[in-house]
């Protein structure tokens, strides 16, 4: 089985591994540099941080514990604002302060991270979404930062910050998996035209998150059962987290994944090794069209403002 690194190209031909590995949510964020240690000798290449999962210093330390140089490394981190500050307006950071605020990021990490994003449009004043996203162009241009992107944007977002930008979006992280393709359809038009990736953050929530699993369920069991039988020397066990998740890479998303507990971090590692196309067309379409019949959200703050919900249920039923 080759180690070589799994990567999707951004639109500048950067490469980005297709699985990355998370510390703001679960257990990971408690322990982020003992998770981190875990996940990059795993051979994780992908970690995501923001400002406000407070372990930008955890991350830096990781890296440079980790016996690999830090090109080796792809690092994402996000302006998220500083709720914990009672002078700052929830979590807006003025535009003012946007430079410094990522400066901050940037020493916290000891080195650029490969892709900054801002974390929400809520993280501006609705008037100063351009002018955010203009400072990260200026910051790209002056050197300071590489690729900028953007997370839980919904399309009138997105129109803001792409009408007459600089540099658009290398990415739009957000919360996909095949219930919330339904509501996504506008932003991922957007997103198909401007070439701006996916990202997938919450990619397990079928499995993990829905009330009963919902109809994908038994469809991944059912595609985790043929996957199983037809290739006997794939490394590990094929079960519904993996062919969920190998589903996000075949739609050519981004998988933004998590775990603090060492077995299932190196479980993560290994798929993000498989080789493409276990999956066959039809069933990445199967899982595709069933998702399509639900819509089930579980990270609902930004997304699910000023942007209409389809009428659909929620599959618990
Ligand atoms: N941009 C944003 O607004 C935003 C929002 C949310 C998240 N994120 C990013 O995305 C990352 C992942 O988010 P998420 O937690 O929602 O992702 P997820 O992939 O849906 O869920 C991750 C959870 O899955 C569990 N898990 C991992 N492997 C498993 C396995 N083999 N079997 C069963 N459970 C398994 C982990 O629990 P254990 O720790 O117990 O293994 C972990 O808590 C975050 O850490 C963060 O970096 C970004």
């Amino acid at each position: 089985m080759s180690r070589t690194v799994q990567n999707f190209d951004l639109a500048s031909g950067v490469k980005i591994p297709w699985l990355g590995w998370g510390n703001g949510s679960g257990q990971a964020r408690n322990v982020p540099v003992q998770a981190g240690l875990i996940a990059l000798k795993a051979g994780i290449r992908h970690v995501d941080t923001a400002q406000n999962y407070l372990n930008e210093g955890a991350v830096g330390e990781t890296v440079a514990n980790s016996g690999l140089s830090k090109d080796e490394i792809f690092v994402t981190s996000k302006l998220s604002g500083r709720k914990s500050d009672p002078s700052v307006d929830g979590y807006t950071v003025p535009v003012n302060e946007v430079r410094s605020a990522v400066q901050e990021s940037i020493k916290k990490l000891g080195f650029i991270p490969d892709l900054f994003l801002i974390h929400s449009p809520h993280v501006a004043a609705r008037a100063d979404l351009k002018k955010t996203w203009q400072v990260l162009e200026e910051m790209k241009d002056a050197g300071e930062l590489k690729e900028i992107g953007v997370s839980n944007f919904r399309p009138q977002d997105l129109e803001v910050v792409l009408d007459g930008a600089k540099y658009q979006p290398a990415v739009n992280q957000i919360e996909y998996h095949p219930y919330t393709l339904a509501h996504l359809e506008p932003v991922l038009a957007i997103q198909a035209k401007h070439g701006i990736l996916t990202e997938s953050f919450g990619p397990l929530t079928p499995l993990l998150r829905h009330p009963t699993g919902g109809p994908v369920k038994p469809v991944l069991t059912k595609i985790a059962k043929r996957v199983t039988e037809s290739n006997p020397s794939l490394p590990i066990p094929v079960d519904e987290v993996v062919v969920l998740l190998l589903w996000t890479r075949a739609m050519g998303v981004v998988a933004v994944t998590a775990s603090g507990n060492e077995e299932r971090i190196k479980l993560l590692a290994e798929i993000s090794y498989l080789p493409e196309n276990i999956l066959t067309k039809e069933e990445v379409q199967e899982i595709t069209s069933v998702g399509k019949t639900v819509h089930f959200r579980h990270y609902r703050e930004h997304m699910e403002k000023d942007f209409a919900l389809p009428d659909l249920p929620d599959g618990t039923t």
